[in-house]
């Protein structure tokens, strides 16, 4: 039996917390299978950039692509790197260089007194977000000019491909269709971008026609906003930009009870992929054993869905709802446990 080979990296703050007891859960389930998991802890991070000035050291893409499954990783910022520059090294570097062009972020409520929203229930906050993960706003070109004088000039480029539209708006039809989903809404600012969110329109407008059978619609993201407060309810599968992704995925997890349930992969379907929690490392929650492992638990479980271990994704995403169900959970949603009391409590109901 090959063992499932995952490369770990905890990286900054709480992500080193989360990640220790998504390990747990990793292992507890494929104990319970009789299937192996054979993890390796990478130490990239900002504490070894601080020391050494390595962020991500050169050969690691090849080395990961050689060598592993998949990626674990946990979050990346550090008050002491007030740029991120490691984070855009690593995280984004692992996203871009390894074309990981579908950031999947599944919007799951477990239970109703973790919505923030009054009567909203498990069945209303069910749907997926698809965040194009490899160009939009994050591409880093633009510049300045007359920089630290009165004139100064910034720009920041938005960079949007046929390709790279086309394909992130393909696979969120895919998975719907896979799903058995039936409305697909595309969330963008074509009112005003006039240029690159036409490109978006005309893309989703192309690609849509493919898929008979499936509603396709748009909103304008800052619609989309109101819309998924007011009634979460009506979405089933939303894609859109880099950037707009981003603070919908935040605005999301405030329905699933905030950022600590929230889950997501970075994924080329077909080639190594990286999973990680939506939040970040909330280096003032760090060291304190109170940062909620469950978004980085249910990351887990993503990532052995995508690995084709869906027995074993299932049995994770059940534990977590028991815990919920059962309030062993962190202070942020309820509870009274901390990090590693959840961690624990979910490892041994996998076991047993
Ligand atoms: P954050 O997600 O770290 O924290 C925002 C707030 O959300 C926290 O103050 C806390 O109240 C809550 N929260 C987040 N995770 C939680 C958890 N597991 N349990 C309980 N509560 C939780 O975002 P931020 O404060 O904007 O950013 C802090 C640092 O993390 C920055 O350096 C930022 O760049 C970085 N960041 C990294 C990632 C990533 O690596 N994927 C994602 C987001 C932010
Ligand atoms: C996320 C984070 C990252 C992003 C940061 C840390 C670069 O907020 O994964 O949501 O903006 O993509
Ligand atoms: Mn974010």
């Amino acid at each position: 039996m090959t063992a499932l080979r995952v490369a770990v990296v905890p990286g900054d703050g709480i992500g080193v917390e989360v990640i220790a007891e998504a390990v747990k859960a990793l292992r507890a389930v494929a104990t319970a299978a009789g299937r192996s998991i054979r993890t390796t802890d990478f130490d990239w991070g900002a504490e070894k950039y601080l020391a050494t000035g390595v962020t991500l050291p050169p050969g690691a893409l090849e080395m990961l692509q050689g060598e592993f499954d998949a990626i674990l990783l946990g979050a990346m910022g550090d008050p002491r790197v007030p740029d991120n520059r490691h984070a855009a090294d690593i995280l984004l570097g692992m996203r871009f260089r390894l074309d990981l062009y579908v950031n999947y972020r599944p919007v799951r409520l477990f239970h109703e007194k973790l919505c923030p929203l009054k009567g909203v229930t498990p069945a209303q906050v069910n749907l997926t977000v698809f965040r194009e993960n490899t160009e939009g706003l994050y591409v880093m070109m633009g510049g300045n000019f007359k920089k630290d004088t009165p004139d100064e000039v910034a720009t920041e480029i938005d960079l949007n491909t046929r390709k790279g539209v086309e394909r992130i708006i393909r696979h969120a039809f895919e998975f719907a269709r896979a799903r058995g989903r039936t409305r697909v809404v595309m969330a963008d600012k074509s009112n005003v971008l006039i240029h690159a969110h036409d490109l978006w329109q005309r893309a989703f407008r192309a690609v849509a026609s493919e898929y008979a059978g499936i509603e396709a619609s748009h909103l304008y993201v800052d619609n989309l906003a109101l819309q998924l407060v007011r009634d979460p309810g009506q979405f089933q599968v939303v894609v859109t930009s880099n950037m707009f992704g981003d603070i919908v995925t935040d605005l999301a997890a405030g329905l699933q009870g905030g950022l600590g349930m929230a889950a997501s992969g970075n994924i080329h379907p077909g080639r190594l992929s990286l999973f990680e929690p939506v939040h970040g490392s909330a280096p003032r929650f760090a060291g304190k054993n109170v940062a909620n492992p469950m978004g980085a638990i249910l990351t887990a479980g993503l990532m052995l869905e995508h690995l084709g271990w869906a027995e074993e994704a299932r049995r994770i995403e059940d534990a977590v709802r028991w815990a919920v169900e059962e309030d062993r959970t962190t202070a942020d949603v309820g509870g009274k446990l901390g990090t590693k009391e959840v961690g624990e409590a979910i490892a041994a109901r996998l076991k047993g």
